[in-house]
């Protein structure tokens, strides 16, 4: 079980996560009676916006013991999976897939994609102030043991980060994400650090503030032009390279490795959990087979604005971060 499990809903906030135990039993979760649905619904964003961690056993929707069977047995028999597989829900596709597994593909898509389904459909309904706002981003199965498992430093997991995704930027939206441990016995063990709010000054006067990006003529034809040519690059709001150099720091700078402040936490075998991964700074340090799911959450849906990480650093910037839409 988890090391700390503070139930309540109204916990301090003080820079470091809690456990927010919102749905433990023996039976599904289910909404609560209409009239306090949509109180326990605000509530749910809140403490997630506030950098905490909303856990659930079990499994709060449907993913059947033939299906994660199918998985493990996948793998003690092809030992084939060397990296996480990706599901990208608008084409239908994986990607990752090692070519000798070219003949699971078919069962292996379609248990992703059910996945996806799954946890879009619980997001929707848990989390009603979203409605409209949030993007099924991918998907992943994650087969491979963490524990030491071997990774260029930037890649490396085991190390706390906030997420930035080079090649998805989100220019200030959020990035929400549902993990669901897969693995009978073993638990999936994180780590986490500080969160977002109180990491940013710190870490922004080590890495600089972004840049102020020109607002003249010039500078915005230039801007549209690379965003028409399709340029590398082009789509990244100033605070996308913020936080992408920022989830660099946290990784390759030593010092802040060893100092920041750590708690550890388990998560059992048929556990759900989901968190905003661009406040919770986390890594995982042991457990093999888990699946998750991406959402981009707008900006704008926030119920708590001021503690999104693009409000805390816009105000300490003191100008906007994010591109024109
Ligand atoms: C991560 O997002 O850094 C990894 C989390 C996990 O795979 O449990
Ligand atoms: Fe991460």
């Amino acid at each position: 079980m988890p090391s700390e499990m503070p139930a309540r809903l109204d916990v301090p906030q003080d820079g470091h996560t809690h456990l927010i135990l919102a749905g433990i039993s023996g039976e599904k979760f289910s909404p609560s009676a209409p009239s306090n649905a949509s109180v326990r619904a605000r509530e749910f964003c809140e403490q997630l916006e506030r950098g905490n961690i909303l856990f659930f056993a079990p499994t709060p929707f449907a993913f059947s013991r033939e299906k994660r069977e199918f998985l493990l047995s996948q793998k003690q028999t092809s030992a084939a999976y060397h990296k996480n597989v990706a599901y990208r829900p608008a084409e239908d596709r994986l990607t990752g897939l090692a070519k000798s597994d070219a003949a699971e593909e078919g069962r292996l898509r379609a248990i992703l994609r059910e996945y996806s389904q799954e946890a879009a459909q619980f997001v929707g309904e848990l989390l009603s102030p979203y409605k409209n706002a949030v993007r099924r981003d991918f998907a992943s199965y994650r087969s491979v043991e963490e524990r030491e498992r071997p990774a260029r430093l930037r890649a490396r997991n085991d190390l706390p980060h906030v997420d930035a995704f080079p090649t998805r930027p989100t220019n200030g939206d959020r990035i929400l994400r549902v993990f669901t441990n897969l693995n009978p016995n073993q638990n999936r063990v994180w780590l986490t650090s500080e969160t977002f709010d109180v990491l940013a000054r710190r870490i922004a006067g080590q890495i600089g503030l972004p840049a102020r990006r020109g607002n003249g003529f010039a500078a915005k034809s230039l801007a549209a032009m690379a965003r028409a040519l399709h340029l590398p690059g082009a789509n990244r709001s100033p605070y996308d390279d913020f936080m992408h150099r920022c989830h660099n720091f946290m990784k390759e700078d030593e010092t802040f490795r060893e100092s920041c402040p750590k708690q550890r936490w388990e998560f059992p075998p048929d556990s759900t959990w989901m968190v905003y991964t661009d406040m919770v700074s986390h890594a995982v340090l042991e457990g093999q087979f888990a699946m998750e799911q991406t959402f981009i959450v707008s900006r704008q849906a926030m119920v708590l604005p001021e503690k999104s990480p693009i409000a805390i650093l816009e105000k300490i910037a003191g100008f906007p971060l994010t591109n024109p839409a």
